[in-house]
């Protein structure tokens, strides 16, 4: 296995990279991201990924869903835009103008749309989350927005071909020879969640407990990760805040409930007071 400086993010690490908003702000300093998430079947993906998107201060955030789904959050984020069959669209060029960041995987259930959709995605130079459904054995080309991949060993043993338990012996090496590889940034989730980067560099995440072990959760970290790659310049704290709010958030919600109880929705409900105390 390859040496490498790897790190744990520690509380420190966070305050020394998360500012407080400057006053003169609008929405456009914060960027706009576009979240491509959630079907028929799988409504509340795009829901608890764009709660957290917008829980974590991104600018504008369009989502692009099925009129079905976009009919159902409507009500429920009227905070965000909706672009219609927004999949599709993509899927034939029409990629919105103004975005910064494009986040494309949460309750996809059409593997041919979602692929047609990454086709043109890659050809932008937009910043790119790919989860869940998005997230399958392909090669990365080299560009110049971000690739960030997050899968959770189940989705890295079916990326790489390497058995999930297999993985789990190895969670450094095998994240890192394949951020390295593919020249993207790789969040294998789990306990710890290890961050690999494809300068060689590994970041540990020590937050987060056993009530995200619950569906919805992934969705939750998905849209966070494209508000904070969405707003902040430097990526590497970003996306490491990014992770270590989420499990803060977890870890606040258990001071004073039971961990079994924890609900996707309360990690972003939890993640302002949880930020508040970063600032
Ligand atoms: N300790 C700390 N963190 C945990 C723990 C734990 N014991 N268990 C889970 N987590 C965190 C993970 O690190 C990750 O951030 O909860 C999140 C779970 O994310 P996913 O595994 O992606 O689960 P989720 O997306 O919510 O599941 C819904 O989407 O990805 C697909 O196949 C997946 O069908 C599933 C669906
Ligand atoms: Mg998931």
């Amino acid at each position: 296995p390859q040496q490498s400086k790897w790190q744990v993010w520690t509380e420190e690490n966070v305050r020394s990279t998360f500012h407080k908003r400057f006053a003169g702000a609008h929405k456009g300093t914060f960027g706009t991201g576009l979240l491509l998430a959630g079907s028929d079947e799988m409504p509340g993906s795009a829901l608890l990924a764009g709660k957290g998107a917008l829980k974590s201060g991104i600018g504008k955030l369009t989502i692009g869903t099925s009129r079905f789904v976009s009919g159902i959050l409507a009500g429920q984020l009227p905070e965000a835009m909706y672009k219609h069959d927004g999949l599709e669209a993509v899927g034939e060029g029409d990629v919105p103008k103004g975005i910064k960041a494009c986040a494309i995987g949460p309750g996809l259930a059409d593997a041919g749309k979602t692929d047609m959709a990454l086709q043109h995605l890659m050809n932008t130079d937009l910043h790119l989350v790919i989860d869940a459904g998005a997230l399958k054995k392909r090669t990365y080309p080299k560009r110049k927005g971000l690739v960030i991949l997050t899968p959770h060993p189940g989705e890295f043993s079916r990326m790489t071909g390497v058995p999930a338990s297999d993985i789990q012996k190895n969670r450094f090496q095998y994240a890192l020879a394949y951020a390295q590889e593919q020249n993207a940034i790789v969040i294998l989730k789990g306990r710890y969640t290890v961050l690999a980067f494809p300068d060689g560099s590994l970041i540990v995440n020590p937050t987060g407990n056993a009530g995200l072990a619950k569906g919805g959760t992934g969705d939750t970290l998905t849209g966070m990760l494209l508000a904070f790659v969405s707003s902040e310049k430097d990526v590497k704290p970003a996306v490491a805040n990014a992770v270590y709010f989420h499990g803060a958030s977890a870890d606040l919600w258990e001071q004073t409930n039971a961990e079994r109880g924890l609900l996707a929705s309360d990690v972003s409900e939890h993640l302002p007071l949880v930020m508040k105390s970063f600032e």
